[in-house]
């Protein structure tokens, strides 16, 4: 019989089969130094467009000295124990409040960590009987919520709302004839392509099919909407999402997350969550760390005006310099260009060695094959010449892409 572990190596997957030759470089990176656009990496700085701290905050002077004065005051343990038992306090409570009026939901539960939270809760919200129906380019925590389902699902075409359609008639047939009910899933920004659900049309759909709408707005939070209420802010239509969800760990440059929903639906969460029911409750510093990014957020807009000017200066140059950033509506900024996965890493190489520039690369299974994607967030503390100098690099490496100067067979070598 085999062994566990043996089989392991056999399946590293289309990720791990590059270990040996990306640790540490192309993935596993180790950035240094101040929180921010200048970080550096193996000892030299470089100019980073790869952390999602739209807002800015994660550094911020008034951020870092309540968090110190929080991790001072209460040490990082406190307090002990799931929230159920005996990790509850009054400034939970507060938080899930403040969150609340924010984003203009009754009630807000938190939750430990955004990825565990939305397998959870997908979890709890669904039995055998119900079914769920789910766009197909939704975050990993989706894609293993609805593994997890014991009932059936169905898949709808990225944003297509003419196959959510025919996939809400399968699942109303399935679902009448079990007692079952239906809950449609999507994100209010799409983490790859910046694409925002198709929250409004999706929404309208509830006058012809008997549905529930969870929406994943972890980059929408902070960046989308007038306020920064996010994406059911900026399509007008935050009241129809019944469940919306986001992280702190992008625009509140924490860690953490949360679900807005009817007082109903979070009072049956409190005691159905598995995720949070068997699991020690957020620390304290992170508790006051988010009132204190909450009430940035909600009081100081410059954030957010900050973030924007960058966006639009870094996606309208690239579009002027003939560069295909997708679809993007929000501050998401891929950039996809032609090229296989050695080419990637050679181009990679090239901007983070001679260019001093570093972002995300993303090669298939994420995108599709001979698709090279370099993923840019732009954040509030990001300035003007940061762009100019990110424009005319990429401008360069992608010249040397369509000459063929970063042909290879293998995966670039960094010297360590
Ligand atoms: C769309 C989306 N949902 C959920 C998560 C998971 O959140 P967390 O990092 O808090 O676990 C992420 C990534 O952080 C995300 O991009």
């Amino acid at each position: 019989m085999k062994d566990i572990f043996d089989k392991l190596l056999e399946r590293m997957g289309p990720l791990g089969m590059h270990a040996d030759d990306a640790h540490e470089y192309f993935a596993f990176p180790k950035l240094t130094g101040e929180l921010g656009p200048y970080m550096k990496f193996r000892g030299k700085e470089t100019l980073n467009w790869s952390l999602n701290d739209y807002l800015g905050l994660a550094n911020n002077p008034e951020v870092r000295k309540a968090d110190a004065e929080a991790a001072a005051d209460y040490g990082m343990a406190y307090p002990m124990g799931a929230r159920m038992m005996s990790g509850n306090s009054d400034n939970h409570d507060k938080l899930e409040q403040d969150l609340a009026s924010f984003i203009d939901k009754p009630e807000v539960i938190l939750l430990n960590f955004g990825y565990q939270g939305v397998l959870s809760a997908i979890d709890a919200l669904v039995d055998r009987r119900d079914v769920i129906v789910y766009d197909a380019e939704s975050h990993a925590c989706i894609i293993d919520g609805v593994r997890l389902h014991m009932g059936k699902r169905y898949m709808f075409k990225h944003n297509d709302v003419a196959d959510l359609k025919v996939q809400l008639d399968r699942a109303t047939k399935l679902a009448e004839k079990q007692n079952g009910a239906i809950l449609v899933i999507t994100e209010g920004v799409f983490g790859m392509s910046g694409s925002q659900g198709s929250l409004k049309d999706i929404i309208a759909l509830k006058k012809d099919y008997s549905f529930r709408l969870f929406v994943d707005d972890a980059h929408g939070f902070g960046t989308m909407g007038k306020t920064g209420a996010g994406t059911g802010e900026e399509q007008d239509c935050m009241d129809d999402i019944d469940v919306y969800f986001s992280t702190f760990a992008k625009s509140m440059a924490g860690i953490g997350a949360f679900i807005g929903s009817t007082p109903e639906v979070i009072k049956f969460l409190r005691y159905n969550l598995r995720s949070q029911i068997y699991a020690k409750s957020l620390p304290m510093p992170m508790t006051l760390g988010a009132i204190k990014r909450l009430e940035m957020i909600r009081t100081n807009p410059e954030h957010k005006n900050k973030l924007w000017v960058i966006v639009r200066a870094l996606q309208s140059g690239l579009k002027d310099l003939g560069f295909n950033i997708g679809i993007t509506t929000t501050p998401v900024t891929p950039v996809l260009l032609n090229g296989t996965i050695p080419e990637a890493t050679h181009m990679t190489l090239d901007l983070r060695e001679n260019y001093g520039i570093f972002c995300s690369i993303v090669v298939y299974p994420v995108v599709p094959k001979g698709v090279i994607m370099l993923r840019l967030i732009p954040t509030a503390s990001h300035v003007i010449e940061d762009v100019e100098k990110t424009l005319k690099a990429f401008t360069e490496v992608k010249e040397k892409l369509d000459a063929g100067a970063y042909k290879a067979d293998r995966l670039a070598k960094f010297s360590s």
